[in-house]
């Protein structure tokens, strides 16, 4: 496995629980555990990606930029999980909300998938995209091994 398919893993992952989540009404066990599921998978994810996928890009010239925009996103996305933290289930503002976090890392997935993978299966050794994948789980595994 590569680190391209171990990143893909997580993001279908993402996708799968984001259309679940949109189907939740209301304040029930079901939107609970998806948000608490959503939440984990969205910072694991990000954390181990940041470190075992773009720091080493940012060792390179032309994966430089690619980074700092992908960092800037998921500040921005933390911002808003943030938000989505601190609102009360049952409120009505709630599913709005959930939609923003929702079309938010649809798009940043596309915009990985379809403009930074390409550029970073040129930039990484074959090497390197083999190691990176072990460790990227090994730190996706130690996040959720701590939650
Ligand atoms: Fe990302
Ligand atoms: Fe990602």
């Amino acid at each position: 496995m590569s680190i391209f398919d171990a990143l893909l893993q997580s993001h279908d992952k993402q996708r799968g629980l984001c259309a679940k989540i949109m189907q939740t009404k209301g304040d029930t066990t079901k939107r609970r555990q998806l948000h608490q599921q959503l939440m984990l998978e969205l910072r694991a994810h990000a954390q181990a990606e940041e470190r075992y996928f773009y720091a080493p890009l940012m060792f390179h010239d032309e994966g430089l930029e690619i980074t700092r925009h992908v960092m800037f996103e998921h500040h921005q996305l933390e911002d808003l999980l943030r938000e989505i933290d601190a609102l009360d289930y049952s409120h009505s503002k709630w599913l709005v909300k959930m939609r923003q976090v929702t079309d938010m890392v649809l798009l940043h997935l596309h915009e990985e998938e379809e403009q930074f993978f390409p550029k970073a299966k040129e930039i990484l050794s074959e090497l390197q995209k083999q190691s990176l994948a072990h460790q990227y789980w090994d730190e996706y595994h130690k996040i959720y091994d701590a939650a």
